[in-house]
């Protein structure tokens, strides 16, 4: 250090110019502190709003919500009740919601209608998508009747007579859908979701009079 110095300063001249060199370089020297503290500033606030966009992304955007698959009230085209029996058609308007940021691709699956255990109509789902946020209708037609319940289980058929004489049917529509969620096109998730509701049906009106999904 010290030979440097005598190195340098013989070369300086002697009208004080070494000092005004000596500020200036002590003032660049300070403007390039600036510079990196400034930098080390727009590095800290980018890493931090990158933070941030990688959190929305991987909280918004990345998760995986169950789709819900449910079914909303039915139709009902035909209904002929007797003592302890019943035949009918509906329509029931099934539905997929998909909340996620990529399709649901479902696979064919079954919707039950049962009255207590017994099973007294079924329909099919096809395999199909629900897409990107949306809903997926489908309007599943299905025929109901209580001949296999009648042989089966008899004390379903006494519970029967008594709430057809009461002019209500109580169904459970019920089900489960796998299938898989795809996100940014890649990403794959397996989602399996399921429907479970109580419906009751006014007989005489051929209306639902209330439904009930868990
Ligand atoms: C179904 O019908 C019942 C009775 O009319 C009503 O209270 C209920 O909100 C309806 N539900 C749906 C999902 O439309
Ligand atoms: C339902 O259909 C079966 C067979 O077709 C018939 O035996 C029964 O009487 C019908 N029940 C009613 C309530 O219509
Ligand atoms: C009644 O039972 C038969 C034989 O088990 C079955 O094939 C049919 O699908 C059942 N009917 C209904 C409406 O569930
Ligand atoms: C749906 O899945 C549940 C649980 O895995 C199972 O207990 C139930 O029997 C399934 N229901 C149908 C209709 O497949
Ligand atoms: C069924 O609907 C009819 C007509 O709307 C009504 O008069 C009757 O009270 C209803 N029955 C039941 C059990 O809700």
């Amino acid at each position: 250090m010290t030979e440097k110095a005598q190195q340098v300063y013989p070369l300086a001249p002697a009208n004080g110019a070494p000092r005004s060199d000596e500020d200036g370089l002590a003032m660049e020297k300070e403007a390039k502190r600036k510079k990196r503290v400034k930098l080390a500033i727009y590095i800290g606030v980018f890493a931090v709003f990158q933070v941030i966009v990688i959190l929305v992304f991987g909280m918004v955007i990345m998760r995986v919500h169950r789709p819900k698959f449910r079914v909303g009230n039915l139709t009902v085209q035909n209904l002929a009740a007797g003592t302890g029996s019943f035949n009918g058609s509906f329509v029931a308007p099934v539905r997929v919601k998909n909340a996620n940021f990529g399709p649901y691709k479902y696979e064919a699956t079954t919707v039950f209608f049962s009255y207590g255990r017994d099973v007294v109509g079924r329909a099919d789902v096809t395999k199909s998508k629900a897409n990107f946020k949306s809903t997926k209708k489908i309007d599943l037609e299905v025929a109901v009747s209580s001949s296999n319940l009648t042989a089966s289980d008899p004390a379903a058929v006494s519970k029967l007579s008594g709430e057809l004489g009461s002019g209500t049917l109580t169904l459970r529509i019920y089900g489960n859908m796998t299938g898989k969620v795809e996100l940014m096109l890649i990403f794959k998730k397996r989602k399996s979701t399921f429907m479970d509701c109580t419906m009751v049906i006014n007989v005489s009106a051929k209306s639902v009079k209330s439904l009930e999904c868990k």
